[in-house]
């Protein structure tokens, strides 16, 4: 297993798996693993020669008052994690070299990045796209691997590595769930006993919608309410937002029909989750 942590050793690695004629498919993550991360992993393994992950917890992408400092990072557990994956590249930049502090440049996906996540986390999304075009550029994959999870997310990498001609096919996996619904994150250590028990009501919500549209529910407004109910009986939920949109435009819809994308953020105790549910209406 080859762990490098050069830009330019990363950079000329890639340059010769490309020049020997073989694929890369690139796993972007921030580290401490778990099934989601893999399961992206064993899809890019399905896909690619070669496979890189990244392992960086990426300072532009958190605000002033979020959680960077305490982020998990547990390198040494993560390699542990992906020995059953080798032969695989792991790539640790260092933030110094990375994001240097006299950084300029950066990506901006306009409109997409404003609602939802972004409203709560202004300039989120641009160090998200920024870190991981930076990653585009040293790793030079043929293929690149994200999560449904982080919906929005995935839809602004699509959208920039279109609109700026990355020669990157952008694949998005299916959200990994613990047994009881709630949905994998790094940040679910956080919970303590009484909130862990708390937190699949975000899914538990997400299903309500789900039928109710399902059963002839046309009015957005409605299912909004009824989420915020239904999240509004657990004390230790503070909701962020309830999203019902349009999944390709990430609009607000007021008549549901068709494919529509229920985003929800909260806060359970100190801790930010995030999840979401595509559902076909009729
Ligand atoms: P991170 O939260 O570590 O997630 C890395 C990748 O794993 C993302 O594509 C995310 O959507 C996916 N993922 C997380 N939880 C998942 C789950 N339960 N099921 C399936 N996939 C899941 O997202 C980031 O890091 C960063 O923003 C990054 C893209 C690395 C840029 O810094």
């Amino acid at each position: 297993m080859k762990t490098v942590s050069s830009l330019k050793e990363m950079f000329e690695f890639s340059r010769k798996v490309k020049d020997r004629g073989q694929t890369i498919a690139l796993v972007p993550t921030m580290g401490a693993l778990h099934e989601g991360h893999l399961s992206l992993i064993t899809a890019a393994k399905k896909k690619a020669d070669i496979v890189i992950v990244s392992i960086f917890v990426n300072p532009l992408q958190f605000g002033q008052n979020e959680d960077l400092k305490k982020y998990p990072r547990r390198l040494k557990d993560d390699q542990n994690k992906l020995k059953p994956f080798d032969p695989i590249t792991i790539f640790t930049p260092g933030e110094k070299d990375f994001t240097p502090a006299a950084l300029a440049a950066g990506i901006e996906v306009e409109i997409l990045s404003k609602p939802l996540c972004g409203k709560a986390r202004p300039g989120h999304f641009r160090g998200v796209a920024t870190i991981v075009a930076k990653l585009f550029n040293i790793t030079q994959p043929n293929y690149a691997f994200f999560g449904e999870k982080d919906y929005q997310q995935q839809l602004i990498i699509k959208k920039m590595t279109k609109d700026l001609s990355y020669n990157i096919e952008v694949f998005s996996l299916p959200t990994v769930r613990e047994y009881d619904g709630l949905a994998m994150s790094s940040r679910n250590i956080y919970l303590n006993e009484r909130e862990r028990s708390a937190a699949p009501i975000l899914y538990k919500a997400l299903n309500h919608a789900k039928d109710i549209i399902e059963k002839g529910e046309k009015d957005a407004r409605r299912i909004n309410l009824i989420i915020a109910q239904l999240l509004g009986r657990e004390p230790l939920v503070k909701i962020e937002y309830v999203g019902v949109v349009d999944p390709e435009t990430l609009e607000e819809t007021k008549e549901i029909k068709g494919k529509i994308l229920i985003a929800i953020a909260a806060n359970i105790g100190q801790t930010r989750l995030i999840d979401n549910l595509i559902v076909n209406a009729k």
